[in-house]
């Protein structure tokens, strides 16, 4: 059966990882897959998670299985994290996810089974697994202009243009905070003004949050997401929590559902109940369970959000440090845009043949299309990265 299989060419961000990995090159510098690092070059688990985990392991009595929607405190905790307090519970469900991918896949899959061939407009660019995901849940896939990479900004005017001329009924997808690859954000003004075109044109947005603390704190992250959540009928999200609780490998992720009123939301949350059941069944609990009772728990969510802005705040002076040099190396403007743009990417607009000579000549990794990990930037060596940048211009 497998001779008729052809070699997958696989995931350019992980193939980045394994690439970093072999490259026995002492000074080398990982600015590729999207994990948090510290001053060290570590991803530690957080302070918090971690007693939060002791408490888990000494108090778990049972490993049975908790059901298709996993930890449902959980699933409260998490959904007025990114909600807020007052959001209306009446029509929003949450379902705990293997992940933000997985929460991903399984609302794609959902609404592709709510209306076959349905179009999903996905900003130009966008996290690179956004297209295969979609496309196998079964979604057809269209463009939004969104990043000038020549200005680092936004095109907001031609995003809003695109916007007025979709189809009703189609999906939106929006970055909820922290866009990933290009680390250029909506303004709270230009949040509104995407909720008046989506009511106008009757667009379904669906927001993916991955880096909820990461970019002006944890409530204005989440501040475009709450503008959508208290104007339009429906809305889906998909969340993650591998960034900002540190549990990459643990798979803790959430879709949260807005219906028009309850008993919609309770149709939809069945039908995405019997998505996860056909693909992989339950999720898994541990990492979950901890994120609950860290929530619940009023000391641990302290230390946890100190933590965070701890991390925010690093990732903020890593920016301010590399644009700084890069002014100096470049003598120019150029790369302003590294210390405007929030949360983990920034893109640097080098060609290709630039990154790839950055990776051959100087062990320097990032992504193919110039996008940087910002938390991998080394705090004593911005000069000298800031050099072989502008050493292949
Ligand atoms: C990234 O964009 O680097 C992260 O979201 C990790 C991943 O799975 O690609």
């Amino acid at each position: 059966m497998f001779e008729t299989l052809a070699k997958a060419e696989g995931d350019k961000i992980l193939a980045l990882m394994g690439m970093y990995r072999a490259d026995p090159r002492a000074n080398k510098l990982d600015l590729g897959v999207g994990v948090y690092k510290n001053q060290k070059g570590e991803t530690p688990i957080m302070s918090a998670l971690a007693k939060a985990e002791q408490w888990q392991v000494a108090n778990q009595a049972s490993k049975s299985y908790v059901g298709l929607a996993g930890d449902v405190g959980f699933n409260d905790a998490i959904t007025t994290l990114a909600l807020g307090e007052g959001y209306d519970k009446s029509r929003v469900r949450t379902q705990q996810a293997p992940g933000g991918s997985g929460a991903l896949r399984i609302v794609a899959e959902m609404l592709a089974g709510a209306k076959p061939g349905a179009t999903i407009w996905v900003s130009d660019p966008t996290w690179a697994n956004h297209i295969p995901t979609f496309t196998s849940a079964g979604l057809v896939i269209k463009h939004y202009p969104y990043f000038d990479a020549a200005t680092g900004q936004v095109r907001f005017d031609d995003m809003c243009e695109a916007l007025s001329a979709m189809p009703q009924g189609d999906i939106v997808l929006l970055h909820g905070c922290c866009h990933n690859p290009t680390g250029a954000n909506l303004t709270g003004e230009q949040w509104q003004k995407v909720g008046d075109l989506l009511l106008e044109r009757d667009l379904l947005p669906f927001i993916d949050i991955a880096y909820q603390g990461f970019g002006d704190g944890l409530e204005e992250d989440a501040a475009g997401l709450r503008h959508l959540a208290s104007r339009v009928p429906e809305l889906v999200v998909a969340l993650s929590c591998s960034k900002n609780f540190a549990v990459y490998c643990d798979r803790v992720g959430a879709a949260i559902l807005m219906g028009r009123n309850a008993e919609e939301a309770d149709k939809a949350i069945s039908q995405l109940a019997l998505v996860a059941r056909k693909s992989y069944s339950m999720p898994p609990n541990h990492g979950a369970a901890v994120i609950r009772h860290l929530l619940e728990t009023p000391a641990l969510k302290t230390e946890w959000q100190d933590e965070l802005e701890a991390m925010r705040m690093r990732m903020l002076t890593l920016r301010q440090g590399l644009a700084s040099a890069l002014r100096q190396h470049s003598n120019s403007d150029r790369f302003d845009f590294v210390a405007q743009h929030r949360g983990m990417f920034s893109r640097l607009g080098l060609s290709p043949a630039q990154v790839d000579s950055l990776r051959e000549e100087h062990a320097i990794y990032m992504v193919g299309d110039s996008r940087i990990n910002v938390a991998g930037l080394p705090d004593d060596g911005l000069d000298e990265l800031a050099a072989a940048i502008v050493a292949t211009l």
